[in-house]
């Protein structure tokens, strides 16, 4: 098997390759991130991409009930009996044409990815089945992450899953309570710090070295691997017909890494004729992505990232005690683990970052909410995202977009109470008091 995959370094200078067999979050001979590539000659790959549809008829196989595994070809970094799957990717492609009105787009454009309906209710399941196939493949024992809430709940059901222990690092009082719920409930030790999720990923890096942990955050390069399937299913909801835009959140930056490759590959592979345009979308209080390329001019450059302008700006982070804070607790990340990788993706679709304030978020989810698709605040991100940029005129109203929703509504129902109750946004829905009357009811029905 490890024919067919190795794990690279993204670094030009460096290249260092590493077999699939290694459990490695960063590359050992100069710390960059690591990809996993394959050698396509050795694999056997559908002609078309709407063959791997057909496998939706054998549904008692559990490897084609996964709508990570359906795509198995494409990351084929290890044999079928590693492969751990608890029935993700389940998910569709929605249009709607209601939120497309939000954002003046014409009808039958817009289309939404929803990513809430896997078993852990985010995205992130479509990574963890990939890494703890991996996890399983190397013999891995105990695993650990740090979290904004929805990789501690996705490695806890999936640890659960195939008995390996797991321990979550979560910044204390940063994390929705439907998130934290999930990693108590499935069992994960919980460990909260009293810090951001920064000072998490930092510590559970030291921690995992120290201990002999199975890292599971998207640093790890097979976690990405599963997440690439998110665009295969865009791609197969579209008929097998690629959008002209992937609207995105960003928040550590391993969804939006994932999709560059996937399309890369894709095209590469000749399964697609052209690789659509991404938009990255920050919250306000968490934009270092926006900042460092719109206003740093940071940049994907063949590989050769200035990492000067990097320092620096973490540097001042670190000057002015900076912590990131935005309703949309997913993406409240500072210190991005994948930022070079999103840069590389950014320049394999012509990729543009913009950053949206917490009042469009809540106003967006809204609207995503009365129309058919309840998201938490992270994943509205997108279509408030999408609204300014047809403001700008950068994306067409008769252009086909695809938003990756990448969390249930349920994830966080405080922000949801609290918007409608306290009459927070323009698209509140109070509940109204009634007396225990019959007649009195009546009066209120609209
Ligand atoms: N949306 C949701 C619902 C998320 O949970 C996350 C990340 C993102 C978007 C951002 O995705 O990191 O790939 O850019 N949540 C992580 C966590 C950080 O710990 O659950 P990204």
């Amino acid at each position: 098997m490890t024919e067919t995959a190795y794990q690279k370094c993204i670094n030009p200078d460096c290249g260092a390759q590493f077999d699939c067999g290694q459990s490695l979050f960063k590359c050992p001979e100069c710390g960059e991130l690591l990809d996993i590539l394959y050698n396509w000659d050795k694999i056997e790959i559908q002609d078309k991409m709407s063959e791997f549809g057909r496998r939706w008829a054998g549904r008692d196989n559990r490897l084609d009930l996964s709508g990570v595994w359906r795509f198995r070809e494409l990351l084929s970094f290890c044999e079928d009996w590693h492969k751990v799957s608890i029935g993700e990717g389940q998910t569709i492609l929605q249009q709607n044409d209601a939120v497309a009105r939000y954002v003046d787009m014409e009808a039958g454009r817009l289309h939404l990815q929803y990513e809430g309906l896997n078993p852990s209710g985010s995205f992130k399941d479509n990574g963890m089945t990939a890494a703890f196939s991996h996890a399983k493949m190397v013999g891995a024992t105990a695993s650990a992450c740090a979290s904004t809430g929805n990789t501690s709940a996705s490695m806890a059901l999936y640890a659960h899953s195939c008995g390996v222990k797991c321990t979550v690092f979560i910044g204390s009082g940063r994390i929705a309570f439907g998130k934290l719920s999930q990693a108590m409930d499935y069992g994960a030790q919980t460990i909260q710090i009293l810090g951001d999720f920064d000072d998490c990923m930092k510590q559970v890096q030291d921690v995992c070295t120290q201990r002999g942990l199975y890292l599971l955050n998207s640093l790890n390069p097979f976690r990405l691997e599963g997440q690439k399937t998110i665009m295969y299913r865009i791609i197969e909801g579209l008929n097998w017909e690629v959008p002209d835009w992937i609207v995105v959140p960003g928040g550590n930056l391993g969804n939006s890494s994932a999709f560059g490759k996937a399309f890369f590959e894709l095209k590469e592979l000749g399964l697609i004729e052209r690789i659509p345009r991404m938009a990255i979308i920050n919250a306000t209080g968490a934009d270092t992505l926006t900042d460092l390329v719109n206003n740093k001019n940071l940049a994907w450059n063949n590989g050769k990232v200035d990492q000067a302008i990097i320092d620096d700006y973490y540097a001042d982070l670190t000057a002015r005690n900076f912590s990131p804070h935005t309703c949309a607790s997913a993406i409240e990340i500072s210190r991005p683990v994948n930022l070079k990788k999103c840069l590389r993706t950014i320049d394999i679709c012509d990729g543009i970052v913009r950053a949206v304030t917490d009042e469009e978020i809540v106003d967006a989810k809204a609207i995503i909410g009365r129309h058919g698709l309840g998201c938490e605040p992270a994943s509205a991100a997108t279509i408030a995202g999408l609204k300014h940029l047809r403001q700008e005129g950068i994306i067409g109203g008769d252009e086909r977009v695809a938003c990756v929703l990448t969390g249930h509504l349920l994830k966080d129902p405080d922000k949801t109470v609290n918007y409608h109750k306290d009459n927070q946004g323009q698209f509140s829905n109070p509940p109204v008091e009634a007396p225990n009357d019959l007649d009195e009811i009546l009066k209120l029905i609209k």
